[in-house]
């Protein structure tokens, strides 16, 4: 049993040599490889810190989003200035809805409690100008429409860093 024991031993000698080797040849390979990726990794690395501007505007609020808003803002106030309420709930509807996507980029972006609290904010203001305007409450509209733009302000204090 003995002898068996060492032949099997010897025989897993032998086996664990072969794997070495085969390991080291294959290690080598890997580092051969790992050296031409590690290079590229490098070389990607050092683009995006060159590109870093790029990318973290990509990963800030569009743009376009917050110009659509601005735009539907202003045409709030005037319509509310003109007691035109069907003009001014279509605006304030699409306020609600915009404001919806600015709260859904803050809390997938995370760590903005304000902006998301903010943006729901936003949308309760929208919310309470459809219901004024509907019911040909234009002073309580004109106040709830100050205060969404109070909102953005606020908002702008905080996140907007241009
Ligand atoms: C919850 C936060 C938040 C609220 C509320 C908010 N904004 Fe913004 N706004 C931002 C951020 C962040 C930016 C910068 C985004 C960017 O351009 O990267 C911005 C940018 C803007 C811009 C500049 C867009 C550009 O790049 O040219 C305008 C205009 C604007 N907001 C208008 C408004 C108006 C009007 C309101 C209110 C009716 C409003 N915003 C409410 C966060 C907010």
């Amino acid at each position: 049993m003995r002898a068996h024991d060492d032949d099997t031993d010897k025989a897993g000698a032998t086996h664990r040599l072969i794997d070495d080797d085969m390991h080291k040849i294959k290690r080598s390979r890997a580092w051969a490889v790992l050296g031409a990726r590690g290079t590229a990794a490098v070389l990607l690395a050092a683009m995006a810190v060159a590109t870093g501007t790029v990318r973290s505007a990509q990963a800030e609020l569009d743009p376009d989003l917050m110009l659509a808003i601005e735009d539907a803002n202003k045409s709030l106030s005037s319509n509310i200035a003109l007691k035109d309420a069907k003009a001014s709930t279509a605006d304030a509807k699409e306020l609600e809805a915009m404001f919806a996507k600015v709260e859904v980029f803050f809390t997938e972006k995370g760590e903005a409690p304000d902006a998301v609290d903010l943006s729901k904010k936003s949308r309760d203001l929208s919310n309470s100008i459809i219901q004024n305007v509907q019911s040909g409450n234009f002073d309580a509209a004109t106040d709830a429409a100050t205060n969404l733009s109070r909102t953005c302000r606020a908002c702008h204090t905080f996140y907007k860093k241009s």
